[in-house]
């Protein structure tokens, strides 16, 4: 994984919230942490991890809304990043950073409530193996996003230089499947791609995330949409059998199917 030897770097680390989440980014920011709370409330008391936490973006949202909250990431220059910010919002005492490898997690099986990981799978040369560690240590909600395939994002992704893989939701399901999680939740949203937004003025990107936002309302928009965000629980062998009902009741022409169709 390129990525993770491209944040290791402390220029990279010091940059990373001010090239992604200043002037239009911020709206990028916000629309993930709503993903996350979205997904993972109620958080207050909830025993969560957060995986390639890197600057606390979420780690310190959810230490200030009552979760017990670890991070864990593979670079110390991300993680001094998240311990400032973590200090500078009063949270420090209310969370723990830790050093380590999303392959090995370093936790007992079903030891936290959620899981969740953020910009980290488009990284991954084995999402896999990191996706079954997730669910191996997690009791019930796993949560991710992916940058996908047949969106705005390739005009770009090739140029990124920590590497970038996008992702077809039939690759994620497989994924999820193999992981032995079932999914709760999909949502798609995005039609410009984040590269776009962090390039314009704030004001000026919120006239085109209104656009973004009608013109991604519907199956068009799913369909071509940059990001995902995948809620998934732990499979256990009733959740296996609504799963499958699920699939056999899902209708033929759903995004979602065809797009796999095209895969
Ligand atoms: C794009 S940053 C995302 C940081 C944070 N999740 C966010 O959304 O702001 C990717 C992070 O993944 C971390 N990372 C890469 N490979 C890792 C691994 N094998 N285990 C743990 N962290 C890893 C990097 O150090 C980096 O902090």
């Amino acid at each position: 994984m390129k990525g993770k030897e491209w944040y290791q770097a402390d220029d990279v680390a010091q940059a990373y919230e001010s090239k992604r989440f200043s002037r239009g980014g911020q709206l990028i920011d916000r629309r993930e942490k709503r993903a996350v709370l979205d997904s993972l409330d109620p958080v207050a008391d909830a025993n969560i991890l957060e995986i390639a936490c890197g600057t606390g973006r979420f780690t310190a949202m959810l230490a200030e809304k009552g979760a017990n909250i670890v991070g864990i990431d593979i670079s110390d220059a991300m993680l001094a990043q998240g311990r400032r910010k973590a200090r500078d919002n009063g949270v420090d005492d209310n969370l723990e950073l830790l050093r380590g490898d999303a392959a090995r997690l370093p936790f007992p099986d079903d030891h936290f409530d959620a899981v969740f990981a953020m910009r980290f799978f488009h990284l991954a040369e084995t999402p896999g193996i990191f996706l079954t560690e997730m669910a191996r240590v997690s009791n019930d909600i796993v949560f991710f996003d992916t940058f996908n395939h047949r969106s705005t994002r390739i005009i770009y992704n090739w140029l990124l230089p920590m590497g970038s893989h996008l992702y077809s939701r039939s690759q994620v399901k497989k994924l999820l499947s193999d992981a032995n999680l079932s999914m709760v939740d999909d949502t798609h949203d995005f039609l410009f791609p984040y590269g776009f937004y962090r390039k314009i003025p704030n004001d000026l990107a919120r006239g085109f995330r209104d656009v973004d936002k009608s013109l991604g309302d519907g199956d068009f928009g799913d369909a071509l949409a940059s990001v995902s965000y995948w809620t998934a629980t732990v499979t256990t062998d009733s959740t296996t059998t609504t799963t499958d009902e699920t699939d056999l009741e899902t209708p033929q022409n759903t995004p979602d199917e065809a797009v796999t169709a095209d895969d």
